[in-house]
């Protein structure tokens, strides 16, 4: 089996998602940045996209990517992940980052936690998050995010079987 991992990152964190998720992968595995790489889509038998979450939205280059090849990956399986720090039972979540015709096709779909990287994001967001971590309704509902490998092994399997 082929299969294309499809990513889409600013610091970094979707890419090692995409690299833990290979490594629970058989058979030939390619790992494609959506905005690095030109991607066809017909050699593969299996295709897994995923992009991180900024002010409640994934990157636009996947959102295009998705739109531009909805019919082929209507043919593949398919999983589709968010590298963000939304839990994955969060209701609606998905449906505002992935077309509702990929949802449903999909064999998985899901949050596959992140990291918040303090050090390389930018002044004006780390000032952002300082004071968002002030404010009661904001932190309640906050955990600093990590990379969750159960739930990427699981995306893997429910590929797999
Ligand atoms: C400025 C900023 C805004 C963010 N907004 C959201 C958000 O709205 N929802 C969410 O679940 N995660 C949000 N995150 C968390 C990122 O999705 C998380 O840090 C992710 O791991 C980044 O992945 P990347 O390095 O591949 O871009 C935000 C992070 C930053 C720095």
């Amino acid at each position: 089996m082929k299969t294309a991992i499809v990513y889409a990152t600013k610091y970094g964190c979707t890419k090692r998602c995409a690299e833990i998720l290979k490594s629970y992968l058989k058979g030939e595995v390619t790992i494609l940045s959506v905005k690095a790489d030109k991607i066809n889509l017909s050699q593969y038998d299996a295709v897994f996209i995923g992009g991180s979450v900024y002010m409640g939205k994934i990157q636009k280059e996947i959102t295009q990517f998705c739109k531009r090849n909805l019919k082929q990956l209507l043919q593949k399986k398919l999983g589709l992940f968010a590298c963000c720090y939304t839990p994955k039972d969060t209701q609606g979540f998905f449906e505002t980052l992935f077309p509702a015709e990929l949802l449903s096709h999909a064999t998985y779909v899901t949050s596959v936690g992140g990291e918040m990287d303090y050090e390389q994001m930018n002044f004006l967001y780390r000032k952002m998050f300082q004071s968002l971590k002030k404010i009661d309704g904001f932190n309640e509902g906050f955990t600093e995010p990590q990379i969750n490998k159960v739930e990427i092994k699981k995306l893997a399997e429910a590929i797999i079987k």
